[in-house]
């Protein structure tokens, strides 16, 4: 079987993420939201899982990110964390849980770390929220920053295409970037931009810069896992490499399953008592 195969069992820390970029080696990193994916996704070496809050996609088929609960989400990492047993787990902090000021992000972050036992968060944005997560960093808790396309803001963009393609977002988005590492953020995920501006990100900073439609010359990559098996149909966007069609193979499985019991052929005599 093709795959990647580590001896190295010990937990991923952000420590080790930073010695990772110093040596030049790549971060892998996708999202899970269930014990059963978890389990799979880290036994084959993954370095970080995400437990995004696009689980309120994928796991709830909801159009957008926003309406996903910080219940929901500390039910998504909790099952995580319970599967994960090498990789370093963040949880997305969801829309309306730390726009509103800095304590209430410092709550939010205090329930999500209490209660799922995450090693890390994840939240979105620069300059407006750099108060709340200087707030929860001093409280012990390590923070990964969102920049680029963040689809908690998509009513105020209007539409999912690449962002910072004009100078001044540019701009915007690389002071951002330094002002989230001077914040104390251990990493941080560029979605959706030009990859000459990513690279440029990911040469600036000495945190690791994790790419999602940003090109190769940053410190890693991230992918849904739903849309990198194959599960998700319909969503192509340029940057998806698909690693299988699990589509097609549990689509067929069903059918034959359904087709089975419809004929009296499953159970058989030995898959019975
Ligand atoms: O929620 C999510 O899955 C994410 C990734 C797209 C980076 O934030």
């Amino acid at each position: 079987m093709a795959g990647y195969i580590t001896d190295d069992t010990r937990k991923v820390t952000t420590h080790r993420l930073l010695e990772m970029k110093q040596k030049g080696e790549k971060i892998s990193m996708l999202t899970s939201y269930d014990y059963t994916t978890a389990q799979i996704v880290d036994g084959a070496g993954i370095d970080v899982i995400l437990v995004g809050d696009s689980a309120s996609n994928v796991m709830a088929g909801n159009v957008t990110t926003l309406p996903i609960t910080l219940d929901q989400m500390i039910y998504h990492g909790k099952s995580v964390v319970r599967a994960a047993k090498r990789a370093l787990v963040v949880v997305d902090m969801p829309f309306g849980s730390y726009q509103g000021n800095p304590l209430e992000g410092v709550a939010s972050a205090i329930r999500i770390m209490k209660e799922s036992h995450a090693d890390a968060l994840k939240l979105e944005g620069g300059e407006e929220i750099i108060d709340t997560v200087k707030r929860i960093i001093s409280a012990g808790i390590p923070i990964m920053g969102h920049l680029g396309l963040m689809p908690q803001s998509i009513n105020k963009y209007g539409t999912y295409t690449v962002r910072a393609k004009e100078d001044a977002e540019a701009e915007k988005l690389v002071r951002d970037a330094h002002l989230l590492e001077e914040a104390g953020c251990f990493g941080l995920v560029l979605e959706k931009i030009p990859a000459r501006l990513a690279a440029r990100v990911a040469k600036e900073l000495s945190i690791p810069v994790i790419g999602i439609g940003a090109g190769g010359d940053v410190d890693g990559q991230v992918l849904v896992v739903a849309d990198m098996l194959g599960m998700t149909n319909g969503f192509s966007p340029r940057f998806l490499r698909r690693y299988a069609d699990l589509h097609t193979v549990m689509t067929d499985a069903i059918g034959r399953y359904v087709s089975d019991v419809k004929s009296g052929d499953f159970p058989n005599e030995k898959e019975q008592y």
